[in-house]
């Protein structure tokens, strides 16, 4: 049957391993899509950089905007990250010549997610993120189709690996925070800019599209309240220990009756709650629903296998023709943001 034909911008910590992996599972991906996929072209900066991948056979683009204008080119898989520049334009230019479009790319998304569904939705053409949010834990999908018949009035998580993995490393051996900063950019799991990490960024343009999910509600990044691990010491982390809690950075986004509540910010958990034990790289996401109850979702949230399994999931979608709306419900029916105000936290 018709071979599913892929360009993938950016070949970096995420880029590179959805090839590796592209092609190392080659035969099942296409069992199980229905069809082959094909990797036809990739974009990067560098072309003389050693991607530890085989790319022979593969076109080299310098810029990553013209995999959108290739002929052979169905799928486009955005992995350079950032709100605008070329990732922006070229996932504006994929969707409007109606090609479908996969990213990681969760600034993007909090930026400029609801325009971008609507376009994707008027051409008829996916929008998926699945590795946008939480690495490898597939939650896009849980909480859109999985959890489905439920209403959900609060979800909330661990949704930054490279946090969690500052704040484990430094209860359990005391490492300075800079320090194990470093060591978490060195595995790949921080951004190029690491102070959306620490400063609670990064969580929050995830949180913005988990409760954009759940709520029905347009993307709304600017209605979050943010607050980051920086001011967090060691002092802190031995305080919180002796008296039976340990500290995490949460975004949390509930319903209330003035409307959404997005925050993200450091929070005192009980020792024994499920959360408290999500360590290192891990992230955890909680939805709360009428139906099902309290489910948690838990598993590596970066790095370049967790986050290339997520990619490479959604291409497989791509493939095999299954499709949903971006948000849960069709973009258009979105209702406005609608910001509360914060309790005293
Ligand atoms: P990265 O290692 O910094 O890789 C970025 C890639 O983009 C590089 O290959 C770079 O090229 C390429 N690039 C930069 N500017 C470009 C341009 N103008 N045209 C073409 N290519 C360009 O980043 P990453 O960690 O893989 O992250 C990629 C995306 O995934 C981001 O949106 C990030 O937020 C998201 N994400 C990352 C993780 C993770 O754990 N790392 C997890 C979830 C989501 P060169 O290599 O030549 O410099
Ligand atoms: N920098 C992000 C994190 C990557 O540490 O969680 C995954 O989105």
């Amino acid at each position: 049957s018709e071979v599913l034909r892929v360009g993938v911008a950016g070949l970096g910590t995420v880029g590179a391993e959805t090839v590796r992996l592209l092609r190392l599972r080659r035969e099942d991906l296409a069992r199980r899509a229905g069809r082959p996929i094909e990797l036809v072209a990739v974009s990067a900066r560098d072309r003389s950089k050693d991607r530890g991948v085989d790319l022979a056979g593969v076109a080299w683009e310098d810029d990553a905007v013209a995999l959108a204008r290739r002929d052979d080119v169905d799928l486009v898989c955005e992995l350079i990250g950032g709100s605008e520049g070329p990732a922006r334009t070229l996932v504006e230019t994929a969707l409007s010549a109606g090609k479908s479009v996969v990213t990681a790319n969760k600034a993007l998304l909090a930026h400029h997610g609801t325009a971008l569904a609507k376009t994707a939705e008027a051409g008829g053409v996916t929008l998926a993120y699945e590795a946008a949010v939480a690495g490898g834990i597939p939650i896009i999908r849980a909480l859109r189709q999985g959890l489905v018949a439920n209403s959900i009035g609060r979800v909330y998580g661990i949704l930054n690996g490279t946090c969690n993995y500052i704040l484990s490393a430094m209860r359990d051996t005391g490492r300075a925070f800079d320090d194990v900063l470093a060591e978490a950019q060195e595995l790949g799991y921080a951004e190029a800019d690491p102070s959306f990490d620490v400063d609670g960024i990064d969580a929050a343009h995830k949180l913005s599209l988990l409760a954009a999910l759940v709520f029905g509600r347009e993307v709304d990044f600017d209605g979050v309240h943010i607050e980051g691990i920086r001011p967090i010491s060691p002092l802190d982390i031995a305080y919180a220990e002796e008296f039976g809690f340990r500290i995490k950075l949460l975004g949390i986004a509930e319903e209330a009756p003035e409307g959404v509540r997005q925050r993200v910010h450091p929070c005192m958990v009980r020792k024994d709650a499920p959360i408290a034990q999500v360590e290192g790289v891990f992230n955890a996401v909680v939805a709360e629903g009428d139906a099902v109850g309290t489910t948690l979702f838990l598993g590596r949230g970066a790095g370049a296998g967790p986050t290339a399994s997520a990619v490479i999931g959604d291409i497989v979608d791509v493939a095999a023709g299954r499709r949903a709306p971006v948000f849960g419900i069709a973009a258009a029916e979105l209702r406005a943001a609608r910001p509360a105000p914060m309790e005293a936290l």
